[in-house]
């Protein structure tokens, strides 16, 4: 029996040790290495071939011609927006998302309106041809030249590539696919690095824009190597609540355009249809003219993100006030209520306090501190935060307002999803002004300046 010999692989930078560590000494990451099963011939040489091929002199800049980029629509705008403009010729796109957020449906539904200028190659490795069918005829998708190729085989599809000639080739997945010369299992860094590899290599030489579907791991990120997200031009996120419809996308990186743009879905059972107007939908059922409120704008990685802070405080009934929180740190929360009662003077000791993110989500970064504080002074005093307002800052423990990072970022964010001032911290804007359209910015330098802004409720 053939003794087949295995290694770890760190998933982060692809360093190869013959056993395991816990933290990789190439990039020194904590428990990213995976066990693989050693093939034949170096993944490692062949994966440099196909990158390197061609005509590799140097050339001057000056003598360098500017490349057309062909962008063509894909057929739904918010797509276009978030890929700089339409799908670029020849461009390889990962699209990320958690398993049943649409991104099948999404590639589906694409694939129709381009196939009526284009030729389109959808490889399925998850679904059979029947279960495809089914989903076309649901989403009304049909076009002559979308060819459908349920495989996973790369060699077999790219020969099928060759054959049909596709101006756009979508993989679905790129953690089902498999290379023969690879004998670790689909999905294992190197599979994954190995088919990825290929598959933009092809679309590099035939100029053909490519799709490539990936998964998440648990953490949120995309399951396999972190060079995946270098190898590839653009790298989309599609997220949302599984239980609500709302669906976005958004960018993380894209060579041909901004990562600022979003896009944002409802799913249906006639598929995605476009929202054009998200902010009310993101945050639909948001309670309006009611006191605990405020609004935030938080990154997520390097991603912007509207929230809602909610806080209700109530007299205790305990010799001491409970405090819950969920989504935003404890000891956070402790700390503003601690830094509102001595330099305000808001008595919370003798109050319960609960707070929480609508939507599940979980905010750890301090700048929405200021929201926190202004959802609790406004519980506290029953006067309300306007929905149109956002707080962005983190706190001091003297009260005052501190800088945060990506203002700009946070900020336009909130001005496209419709809120209309920002209170931002005075030292973001100390040594430059930002204007964003549509959007008043306020500085801000301590808490007693938020206070002008909470309103009376309208009756
Ligand atoms: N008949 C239907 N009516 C309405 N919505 C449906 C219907 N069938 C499926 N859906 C929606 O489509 C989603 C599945 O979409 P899709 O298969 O495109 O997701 P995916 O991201 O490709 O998932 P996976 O990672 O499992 O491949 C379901 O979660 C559901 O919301
Ligand atoms: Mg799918
Ligand atoms: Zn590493």
């Amino acid at each position: 029996m053939k003794n087949t010999k295995t290694f770890f692989c760190c998933t982060e930078c692809g360093y190869r040790s013959p056993k395991w560590i816990g933290k990789c000494p190439a990039c020194g990451a904590w428990n990213s290495m995976e066990e693989e099963a050693e093939s034949s011939d170096a993944p490692a040489s062949t994966t440099r071939a196909v990158l390197t091929s061609g005509d590799s002199g140097a050339v001057s800049l000056q003598d360098m011609t500017i490349p057309e980029y062909l962008r063509s629509g894909t057929g739904l705008g918010e797509l276009d927006r978030v890929l700089g403009g339409g799908l670029v010729k020849g461009s390889v796109v990962l699209l990320a998302g958690e398993p049943g957020i649409g991104k099948s449906t999404l590639l589906l539904q694409i694939s129709s309106s381009l196939c009526q200028t284009r030729r389109v190659l959808y490889v399925s490795g998850e679904e059979s041809g029947g279960q495809l069918k089914l989903r076309a005829e649901r989403l009304g998708v049909k076009g002559p030249s979308l060819f459908i190729l349920t495989e996973t085989n790369v060699e077999r599809i790219l020969a099928e590539t060759d054959k049909i000639r596709p101006d756009i080739l979508i993989v679905d997945s790129i953690q089902t696919m498999f290379h023969n010369k690879i004998s670790s299992a689909p999905g294992s860094v190197t599979q994954v690095r190995e088919c990825a590899m290929h598959f933009i290599a092809k679309s590099k030489s035939e100029n053909i824009s490519t799709f490539l579907v990936g998964h998440v791991n648990k953490e949120g990120g995309i399951a396999g190597p972190k060079v995946l997200e270098h190898m590839v031009d653009a790298v989309l996120y599609f997220e949302g609540e599984r239980q609500q419809s709302y669906r976005i996308i958004r960018a993380v990186k894209n060579r041909f355009g901004s990562t600022n743009e979003i896009g944002v879905f409802e799913m249906t059972d006639q598929g995605l249809v476009q929202v054009e107007n998200p902010s009310e939908m993101l945050l639909a059922g948001r309670p309006k003219n009611i006191s605990g409120n405020c609004a935030v704008s938080t990154l997520e990685g390097t991603r912007p993100l509207i929230a809602e802070v909610q806080a209700l405080v109530v007299p205790t009934v305990y010799p001491s006030g409970k405090r819950t929180s969920n989504g935003i740190d404890y000891n956070r929360l402790c700390l503003i209520l601690a830094v509102l009662e001595k330099r305000m003077g808001y008595r919370f000791s003798g109050q319960d306090v609960y707070t929480n993110i609508i939507g599940g989500l979980r905010i750890d970064e301090p700048a929405s501190d200021l929201a926190v504080a202004m959802a609790l002074i406004s519980s506290y005093t029953d006067r309300i935060v306007p929905d149109e307002l956002i707080a962005v800052g983190e706190l001091g423990l003297a009260g005052e307002c501190r800088a945060v990072a990506n203002l700009e970022q946070r900020v336009k964010e909130a001005a496209r999803l419709g809120f209309t001032v920002a209170l931002v911290p005075y030292r973001n804007l100390e040594k430059r002004t930002v204007q964003i359209q549509g959007i008043r910015i306020v500085p801000v330098r301590g808490l007693f300046e938020v206070l002008p802004f909470l309103k009376e409720k309208e009756s």
